[in-house]
């Protein structure tokens, strides 16, 4: 017997991360140094959805690396208690955009697939999203995150818990750290089994 029967979405996950590598199905895949596909546990409860590579994350080839990520990841051990290799971590677009400006709707659109292709793969029980581009897509509403955060929705099988994009807590301050560590709490407990059905 295969060892690979029982954890499918390993090898499944590891090949589509090989096609992705090779993505010319918009734009951006002429300004990237290489794709940047996700990062993590295929096995993961937890999945974080930001919204595009930075110059960090196109260079090393991994979401998340820079300031924005190193905030992430201090917010996630201080309020959740769990480090990298217990999540999973992807971008809303796998391509870094031209001097980091907003991804446009069609480069959206073109990588959407690759993303509900790992959510699919992954089935984590709380996707959080960061920021506006992946509360939007994945919710499918105009509504912005400052509205949207605050609770949690039914997501696919599981639950999405929208929250600031840790770029906007650098900016912005107090107020808003306290709001994105309320949110990481509320996924806590959707973790746990603690959060009340949305
Ligand atoms: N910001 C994002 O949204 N994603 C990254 O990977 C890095 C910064
Ligand atoms: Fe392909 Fe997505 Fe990169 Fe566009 S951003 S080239 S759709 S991987």
């Amino acid at each position: 017997m295969s060892p690979t029967t029982t954890i499918a979405s390993v090898p499944a996950l590891a090949e589509v991360e090989r096609e992705a590598k090779g993505c010319t199905r918009c734009p951006l895949a002429q300004g990237r140094t290489q794709v940047v596909f996700g990062v993590g546990s295929s096995s993961a409860d937890l999945m974080f959805v930001g919204e595009a590579p930075g110059q960090q994350e196109d260079l090393q080839g991994e979401p998340f690396v820079g300031r924005s990520g190193q905030l992430l990841d201090r917010m996630v051990l201080e309020e959740m208690g769990l480090t990298r290799d217990r999540f999973y971590i992807a971008n809303t677009v796998k391509c870094r955009p031209p001097g980091n400006r907003d991804p446009q709707p069609v480069e959206i659109a073109a990588c959407h697939p690759w993303l509900e292709t790992q959510v699919d793969l992954i089935d984590p029980k709380v996707v959080v999203t960061l920021g506006n581009f992946a509360a939007k897509l994945l919710l499918g509403t105009t509504e912005g995150i400052t509205r949207l955060r605050g609770r949690a929705y039914p997501y696919r099988g599981g639950v999405l818990v929208p929250t600031f994009h840790p770029a906007a807590i650098l900016r912005g301050g107090g107020d808003l750290a306290a709001q994105m560590r309320a949110d990481l709490v509320r996924a806590k407990q959707y973790l746990t089994g603690d959060g009340e059905r949305p």
